[in-house]
């Protein structure tokens, strides 16, 4: 049995590619451990408010002194941080949007990213405390990042890498959907190969996971 965490968060709703491709990776990683739970986070119909003076706050205060407000904000990202914990393999779908995240997704990184749960300072610099998680990234581009005069302006995947290495996620596979823009066939012959990919990235990682 594996716990998923499924987090999608393109403001293009159903007509999302990398939300369907990761659906697969998630029907896959069912069909492979069944009785698999998956706690899904829809940041597009449900989006987080974004984060302010109000948690910010919170964050660096005392709990006693917290308001009503901040205690329920500070309760979510509470709830954000143990789903991600929970899970043994965390799929997220991520757009590109305007040459990096959708703002919702962010906005949940901004939620998780908490020092003394997430990540520490110690005498060697920074630590991620997320340890022993598998990511599996979909994401969906108009244009072509892979190579080519575009790939220094992929501010999306490098910065995703990051973040969640960052937290001590460095076990990321990616599945990328590219060239959408660029016309139907365009996008067909990308979709078909994500649709492959996808189904090995979850294979890898149900192997992985049964080899551990
Ligand atoms: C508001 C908006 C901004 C976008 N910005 C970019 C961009 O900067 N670079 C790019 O290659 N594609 C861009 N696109 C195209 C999307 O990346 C493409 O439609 C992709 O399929 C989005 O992912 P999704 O299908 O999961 O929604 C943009 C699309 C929208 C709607």
């Amino acid at each position: 049995m594996t716990n998923i965490l499924f987090v999608t968060s393109s403001p293009r709703g159903a007509a999302s590619h990398s939300s369907r491709v990761a659906e697969q990776v998630v029907e896959r990683l069912q069909a492979a451990a069944p009785g698999s739970m998956v706690v899904r986070r829809d940041l597009n119909r449900e989006p987080l408010p974004h984060l302010g003076e109000t948690l910010l706050g919170a964050f660096f205060s005392s709990p006693d002194a917290h308001s009503e407000e901040q205690r329920d904000l500070v309760a979510l990202s509470d709830k954000l941080v143990d789903e991600v914990f929970a899970a043994d393999v965390i799929v997220i779908a991520a757009a590109m949007i305007n040459f990096t995240i959708p703002s919702t997704l962010k906005t949940w990184l901004d939620y998780i990213a908490r020092s003394g749960k997430t990540f520490h300072y110690g005498e060697k610099g920074p630590e991620g405390l997320v340890k022993g998680k598998h990511v599996i990234l979909v994401e969906a581009k108009g244009g072509i990042y892979s190579e080519g005069p575009m790939k220094i302006h992929d501010y999306q995947q490098p910065y995703l890498r990051f973040i969640l290495g960052f937290m001590g996620m460095t076990d990321v596979e990616v599945v990328g959907v590219e060239g959408v823009a660029f016309g139907p066939e365009a996008a067909e012959k990308s979709l078909a190969a994500a649709g492959i990919r996808a189904d090995e990235a979850a294979r890898m990682v149900h192997e992985a996971r049964a080899a551990a």
